[in-house]
């Protein structure tokens, strides 16, 4: 479970904090869903939570321990924004290993069919994969560590229609055996697989009911399978 306790930010440079004394918790296999504008501090509050920054004061804690920014680096995978401008690998198999080059074709294979990416060529260059398989790429190249706690930072962000519902239902999937926490300016369909949802503005962090968001949004054709009456 991660619970975070009055946790702030407040860099020097910026006259007021980023994130305001946060309160959350989310449980295993949740999907926590992070709805604000563009500067609320979605990314700030990311990037703390995957050890890249350091909370200016309250904590973080996985169960009963207190995280450490290097605790927060092995337990969280973070997707980026546009992952896919981040890839360095010339190939697939070369994206997947970066860093771990002691990764054997099992680890491989798994990952990538967690993310529905079987049957590709493994020397096959990322930028050759359509927008959607490069999206689930970079969710393999997180999952290949595997971290008990996966985030995305605007997952679905530039996709079109289709891809985004593959990857709406790839995530409610993945939801089965990772906590994840999606920070997004648009819940969308993004909302009909989150179990909590918060909204942050100027920094604070309100929490809202998802049934009573999931009135106000369109309805789309679902992606969670109905259960057969027998
Ligand atoms: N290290 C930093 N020093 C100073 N200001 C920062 C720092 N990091 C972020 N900010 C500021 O904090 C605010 C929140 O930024 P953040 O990138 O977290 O917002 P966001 O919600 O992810 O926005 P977007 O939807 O546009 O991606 C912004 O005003 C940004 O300029
Ligand atoms: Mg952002």
């Amino acid at each position: 479970m991660l619970y975070l306790k009055d946790l702030s930010y407040h860099p020097p440079a910026t006259p007021s904090p980023i994130l305001k004394t946060l309160n959350l918790e989310l449980m295993p296999q949740q999907l926590g869903l992070v709805i604000g504008p563009s500067g609320s501090g979605k990314s700030t509050l990311l990037e703390i939570l995957a050890g890249l920054a350091e909370q200016t004061s309250g904590s973080i804690f996985w169960r009963d321990q207190e995280l450490t920014s290097e605790h927060l680096q092995q337990l969280g995978g973070l997707v980026f924004q546009f992952p896919e401008r981040h890839f360095c690998g010339s190939t697939i198999l070369e994206e997947l290993r970066l860093g771990h080059p002691e990764l054997g074709s099992e680890r491989v294979n798994e990952a990538l069919r967690e993310v529905g990416l079987v049957n590709l060529p493994l020397n096959q260059a990322p930028q050759d994969l359509s927008g959607g398989q490069q999206r689930r790429l970079a969710l393999a190249v997180q999952l290949i560590r595997q971290p008990n706690m996966l985030m995305l930072d605007e997952p679905t962000a530039g996709l079109d229609w289709s891809m985004r519902r593959q990857l709406v239902s790839l995530l409610a999937k993945l939801k089965s055996h990772w906590t994840l926490l999606i920070v997004t300016h648009d819940a969308g369909d993004l909302l009909e697989i989150a179990d909590r949802c918060w909204s942050l503005k100027h920094g604070e962090l309100q929490a809202i009911e998802p049934a009573a968001l999931k009135k106000k949004v369109p309805q789309t054709q679902s992606v969670i399978p109905t259960k057969k009456v027998s």
